[in-house]
């Protein structure tokens, strides 16, 4: 399994574990309510889920199993995909605190830019790799 793979389904794992945990807090908050500001978690519970987990879990495994070339470097430009790691989540992050530093709501639109850049720096490492195996 490459280094990046590694780091991301380990990234994707965390994600799920903190975006299950908060569903969990905001739910039982529904129910026997703790305080309002748990409502904070909501931003973080769906971008550690959608973004965090789930593309992050798909990036990490296709960036593994899609087409390699013959020759070096076998799965293409790599430092593309490092940056779409990268950016994927220091987008989740940024977009998580930003309920907490309203004071700063340009936080939210660099979370959702690097969001953004970092889809397309995984397109254009990915693109070249979608061809039959062994060309
Ligand atoms: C992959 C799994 C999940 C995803 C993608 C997900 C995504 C979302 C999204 C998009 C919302 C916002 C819905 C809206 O505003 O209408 C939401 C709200 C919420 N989620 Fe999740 N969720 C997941 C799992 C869970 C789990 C496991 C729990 C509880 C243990 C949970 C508890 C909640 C609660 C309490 C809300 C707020 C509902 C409300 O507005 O009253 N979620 N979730």
């Amino acid at each position: 399994m490459p280094a990046l793979t590694i780091w991301s389904v380990r990234f994707a794992l965390v994600y799920l574990g903190l975006g299950f945990t908060f569903g969990a807090l905001m739910l039982w908050n529904k129910g026997l309510p703790i305080s309002g500001a748990l409502w904070s978690l909501l931003p973080a519970h769906i971008d550690f889920l959608l973004f965090g987990w789930t593309v992050q879990l798909i990036l990490g495994v296709s960036f593994w199993i899609l087409p390699r070339f013959k020759h070096p470097p076998k799965r293409g430009n790599e430092k593309l995909a490092w940056g779409a790691v990268i950016l994927l989540n220091a987008g989740v992050l940024l977009v998580a605190i930003s309920p907490f530093l309203a004071q700063l709501p340009w936080i939210l639109t660099a979370g959702r830019a690097a969001q953004l850049i970092s889809a397309l720096l995984y397109m254009l490492h990915a693109w070249p790799r979608i061809k039959p195996t062994g060309t």
